[in-house]
C-alpha cells in the first residue's frame, strides 16, 4: 500500500498549499495554545543520595509525571552513537526505507511508519517513525531492525542494556516513594519480561509549524518512557492547565510516567499529558523507549495502596486489554 511519508511531503518543491490533513483544529494549534513562560520541568541527578532521590522522584512524578534525569550512567558517547545510527537510517533513499514499511491495520506494528487518515476530518501528525522491540530477547525480531547502517544492531543492543539498568533503578525508587519495597513495581510490570520498545521519531522541517503538531496531546500507555531528543526543542508537557516547554538538556533522559504506573500507584503518580511541536527550519528527532508490561500482565491499583479510605480509582485488566481499549479510543 502506498503511504505518503511526511519526509516526502516536506521535501516536495510544490508546498504552496499546506495539506489540510496536517492543520490541527483551532483549539489545538500551537498559535492558539502558547506555553506558559518562566516555568521549567524538574531536573534530577541520579548522583544524589538514595533518600533525596526517593523524595525528588516522588515529587516530580506526583506533581508532573515528568522529569529530566542526568548523571544516569549512560555515556554521552553511546547516546551520540544511538543518534548517529538513527539519522543514518532516515538519510537513506525513500525506496530503501519502504522495505521496512509497517502495516498496523494488519497487526504489523514494527518497522517504518507514518500515520494515515481513516476519514476526511481526521488530522495526522507531522512525523515519520521507526518502531521495534528491544527486550525481552524472546520478543525481538532482528529481521525488522534497520540493516543499514550495519552498526545499528550493536549500538541499539548496548543502549537497551543500559536502559534496562536505569529502568530498574527508577522502578525501585518509585516503589519506595509509595512506601513499598523496592522490587514491587518491577515485579508487577513483568520482572525480567518487561518490554522495551524503541520508537525513533523524525519530524522534518514544517512550513506551517503554528498550525501543525509533531505528536498530538496524549499520555503514553507504557509504564515509563525514557526519551532522548536531538537539540531541536519541541516537547511540551501539560501542568496545571498550561503547556510547559521542555528545554533541551544535553545527554539527559526525558522521563515520562506512563498510564501503567499511574494505575499501579492508584493515581499517586500521574501519567503526563504531552505533545510535540515542529520547527520551520530544522529537523527534530527523538528516540523514545517505551517500557511496558508483557501483554498478559494484570495491571490494577496495587493492593497495598487500596483500603476503605483509599478505594481503587482504576479497574484491573491485562495490559493487552488496556492497549486494545486505548488504540480503539474505548473507555478504560
Ligand atoms: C512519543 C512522544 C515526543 C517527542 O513518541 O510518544 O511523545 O518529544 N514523543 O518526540
Ligand atoms: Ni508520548
Amino acid at each position: 500500500m502506498e503511504v505518503e511519508r511526511v519526509q516526502a511531503v516536506a521535501s516536495g518543491a510544490d508546498l504552496n498549499e499546506f495539506p489540510a490533513k496536517f492543520i490541527r483544529p483551532a483549539h489545538e494549534r500551537p498559535e492558539n495554545t502558547k506555553p506558559l513562560e518562566g516555568v521549567s520541568v524538574p531536573v534530577i541527578s541520579l548522583a544524589e543520595s538514595h533518600d533525596v532521590l526517593v523524595k525528588e522522584i516522588y515529587k516530580a512524578c506526583s506533581e508532573w509525571g515528568f522529569f529530566l534525569l542526568k548523571d544516569h550512567g549512560i555515556s554521552p558517547g553511546l547516546i551520540e552513537k544511538l543518534q548517529e545510527v538513527g539519522i543514518e537510517f532516515f538519510k537513506q533513499p525513500q525506496e530503501e526505507k519502504e522495505k521496512y514499511a509497517n502495516d498496523p491495520s494488519a497487526g504489523k506494528f514494527e518497522g517504518y511508519g507514518t500515520k494515515m487518515t481513516k476519514n476526511l476530518d481526521e488530522k495526522v501528525e507531522w512525523v515519520d517513525y521507526f518502531f521495534h522491540l528491544m527486550s525481552p530477547p524472546s520478543n525481538v525480531n532482528h529481521q525488522i531492525w534497520p540493516q543499514i547502517p550495519s552498526s545499528y544492531r550493536e549500538v541499539t543492543e548496548v543502549y537497551n542494556k543500559e536502559l534496562l539498568k536505569v529502568t530498574d533503578t527508577l522502578l525501585e525508587l518509585l516503589s519506595e516513594g509509595l512506601g513499598l519495597e523496592g522490587k514491587v513495581l518491577k515485579s508487577h510490570v513483568g520482572g525480567d519480561e518487561i518490554e522495551l520498545e524503541m520508537k525513533i521519531n523524525m519530524y522534518p522541517p514544517c512550513p506551517q509549524p503554528q498550525l501543525a503538531l509533531g505528536v498530538e496531546p496524549h499520555t503514553d500507555m507504557s509504564a515509563l518512557t525514557l526519551l532522548v531528543p536531538n537539540d531541536v526543542p519541541g516537547l511540551q508537557v501539560w501542568k496545571d492547565d498550561n503547556w510547559v516547554v521542555v528545554d533541551y538538556l544535553p545527554n539527559a533522559l526525558f522521563v515520562h510516567v506512563g498510564d501503567q504506573i499511574e494505575v499501579l500507584s492508584n493515581g499517586k503518580y500521574k501519567s503526563v499529558l504531552h505533545r510535540s511541536t515542529v520547527n520551520k527550519e530544522r529537523t527534530r528527532m527523538s528516540w523514545a523507549v517505551f517500557c511496558a508490561p508483557p501483554h498478559k500482565a494484570m495491571i490494577g491499583p496495587l493492593p497495598e495502596l487500596v483500603d476503605e479510605q483509599n478505594p481503587a480509582k482504576y479497574s484491573t485488566k491485562t495490559f493487552a486489554e488496556y492497549r486494545y481499549r486505548k488504540f480503539n479510543k474505548l473507555p478504560q
